[in-house]
């Protein structure tokens, strides 16, 4: 039988640019899944039918008790601009002694794709299900958020960037303050051909557990 993974380099798996985001089957998506990179985006996005899509694919996510301990953030047109406003003078007031092409570069950051999703996990203590678990299953709806995508052609990347980790940057999100950040997903089209990077060794990180 072939080899499931026939056009991998010997060396250390770099496919050719033209395997990458095979859809064909599900198994090859898998295989060959590459992130666009925010930085070299464009459009056009999901319409809104394709995030519906995109949405339920995102839910469709082990989820230990049923918790659903996830949300969404959409930023799409005006709103994109008007957010970097304010990461602007958030990115201004912790970062004084900035000039204007830093404060530029921070004010574009949502403006890189015609579509930013933001995926929050609203993790809390729980009786039984404990908070490790419920961010996994954020982690969780991250990836399936760019498998969907990708099967529908989107070129994504799951970034988190700063913005991700500062509170008075959730507070403008409308986080509460026991919610996160798992991932501000950046959805349109790539502008170039990817590329892929030398990927881990899967086998080398397996260690077939026996006793001593
Ligand atoms: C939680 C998380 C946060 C990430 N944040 C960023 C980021 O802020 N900027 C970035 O360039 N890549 C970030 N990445 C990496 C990209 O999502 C992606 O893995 C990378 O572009 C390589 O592409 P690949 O997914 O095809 O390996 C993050 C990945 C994870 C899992």
């Amino acid at each position: 039988m072939a080899p499931a993974i026939a056009f991998w380099g010997e060396d250390r798996q770099i496919a050719a640019m033209s395997d990458l985001n095979d859809t064909s089957t599900v198994l090859r998506l898998l295989e060959t899944r590459k992130s666009a990179s925010a930085k070299a985006m464009t459009g056009p996005g999901p319409s809104a039918s394709d995030l519906d899509r995109i949405l339920a694919c995102a839910v469709r996510v082990p989820d230990h008790g049923k918790l659903a301990p996830w949300r969404f953030l959409l930023w799409e047109g005006e709103a994109r601009s008007q957010f970097g406003e304010i990461m602007r003078a958030r990115w201004q007031a912790l970062h004084p002694d900035h000039g204007a092409e830093s404060l530029d570069f921070v004010r574009g950051l949502f403006l890189r794709a015609p579509v930013v999703l933001g995926v929050i996990s609203t993790a809390a203590e729980h009786p039984k299900i404990p908070v490790w678990e419920q961010q996994l299953s954020a982690g969780a709806v991250c990836m399936n958020i760019l498998i969907a995508a990708t099967a529908l052609g989107f070129g994504c990347q799951w970034n988190t960037d700063w913005v991700a980790y500062d509170r008075e940057i959730a507070a403008a999100m409308g986080l509460a303050p026991h919610e996160r950040v798992a991932g501000l997903i950046y959805l349109g089209q790539a502008l170039s051909p990817l590329e892929d990077r030398p990927r881990p060794d899967a086998a080398a990180l397996l260690t077939r557990w026996k006793t001593r």
